[in-house]
């Protein structure tokens, strides 16, 4: 047997030991960073903050595959994605929110991102209050893109000065009579969608306005009994019944979006919504404080947040699983935070991102989320699915749907009302 015989039968052996691992260890370095996301941003700013996530993700060598459900407030995607689930065949990475989160997570239907927080130090670069919504049990398992507001006007300059109105009206008795003065001209007040999450919006706010922050916390997140049954809460369906009067008579079904085009186009004066009205006005090229006007709504310096989050579930595939280590890091990142957040009208989830390039709307929001940290009006969206468990919220939401959509009485709306949350509290 010569040497160079035993050499490469030395070798053969030594590849026949480690070629599985070679080739193991290929596949995963090799394997193509793959998401499937489900999400609802299609509406015209939503959908150009969602291509500018698409656009990172494809830039760092991902494969995006794209899921949108249509439907603002996300109730047809939570629908999807229910079923999806159900059938063993869960998206690698939905837009999803707290409560919601820790639901599925409860299920065990969630990825842990331990990891990818760690390297990234997102116990430093996040807001304390945004861990804990996406954790489950001190584990990450969602990242956050954004913080949004619900409690905003976004107002038409033009026809409220048509009124005499040099600005956005700062009480809820300003709102009636600014309202009127429009109605009286033959201009829509108030632009709305008839359907559900929008009308608890406009809800939100107006418990938030009449009643304050400390009433807000009592009735919407501690579901205390004598707060939900107060007079507070029957003057709140008071105004909701008056703001009722504002609305135009083919609200029903309208998508939020379409409301929002009504102010920008001069057939409505006034929208209450989250500030991704503001992704819609600027998509159409529209400039804050000349063709819009932004403005929180009247309270004692509350803030009602919404933070959209990604979710990962527990998939298999080495291709998915470094999809969604990649999409995680990502979206945390300060140069993504910044581009996102400057289309979809919301502010950074981050914290420390420049804020140089922001508008004055979100320079607000900035400010009026640290001051209402600090005088505990930093409060959860209901219509928007951050306040409390679904059942919770959808009892809350049917009361409100029916009293506007109705001639309910606002004593028999409080009564509902209370009803509809015990019935969901058994
Ligand atoms: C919210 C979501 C926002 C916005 C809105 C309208 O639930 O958090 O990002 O897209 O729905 O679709």
């Amino acid at each position: 047997m010569n040497r160079t015989y035993k050499f490469s039968k030395r070798l053969a052996l030594r590849a026949a030991i480690c070629l599985p691992a070679l080739l193991l260890n290929l596949t995963a370095a090799q394997a193509e960073p793959t998401v499937e996301v489900l999400h609802y941003w299609t509406s015209g700013g939503e959908a150009k903050a969602a291509a500018a996530l698409k656009k990172d993700f494809e830039d760092h060598g991902g494969k995006w595959i794209d899921s949108p459900v249509a439907g603002g407030g996300g109730s047809a995607a939570m629908t999807v994605l229910r079923s999806r689930v159900l059938s063993g065949d869960a998206p690698t990475a939905v837009q999803l929110k707290s409560p919601a989160i820790q639901e599925w997570a409860d299920q065990g239907a969630l990825a842990n991102l331990d990891e990818v927080a760690e390297k990234e130090h997102w116990n430093d670069v996040l807001p304390k209050r945004l861990q804990t919504l996406m954790q489950y049990d001190g584990h990450y398992v969602a990242v956050p893109v954004n913080i949004h507001r619900t409690d905003m006007i976004w107002a038409n300059p033009k026809l409220l000065a048509s009124v005499g109105a040099t600005e956005v009206p700062k009480s809820w008795d300003e709102f009636n009579t600014v309202a009127e003065k429009l109605q009286a001209k033959g201009v829509i007040p108030l632009a709305i969608g008839g359907q559900p999450w929008q009308e608890t919006i406009l809800f939100e706010n107006v418990v938030l306005g009449i009643g304050g922050t400390d009433f807000y916390q009592k009735a919407l997140i501690d579901l205390d009994e004598d707060a939900l049954k107060s007079d507070t809460m029957k003057k709140v369906f008071d105004q909701m019944r008056t703001l009722r009067g504002f609305v135009d008579a083919d609200f029903s079904g309208r998508d939020w979006n379409l409301a929002t085009a009504m102010v920008m186009n001069g057939k409505a004066a006034m929208q209450i919504m989250g500030d991704w009205a503001k992704g819609e006005f600027l998509a159409a090229g529209k400039e804050p404080g000349k063709d819009f006007l932004c403005e929180a709504t009247p309270s004692n310096d509350g803030y009602l947040f919404n933070t959209d989050s990604f979710a990962m579930f527990d998939v298999s595939g080495d291709d998915k699983i470094a999809g969604q280590k990649l999409l995680a890091e990502l979206i945390v990142g300060e140069k993504f935070q910044e581009t996102f957040n400057l289309l979809k009208g919301s502010i950074p989830a981050r914290l420390g991102v420049p804020m140089d390039d922001f508008d004055e709307c979100a320079l607000q929001s900035e400010k009026d989320m640290q001051d209402s940290q600090v005088s505990d009006g930093f409060l959860p969206s209901v219509g928007v699915d951050m306040a409390l468990p679904g059942a919770l919220t959808g009892a809350i939401v049917d009361t409100v749907t029916s009293h506007f959509n109705s001639d309910m009485a606002s004593e028999s709306a409080v009564a509902k009302l209370l009803e509809n949350i015990n019935l969901a509290r058994d």
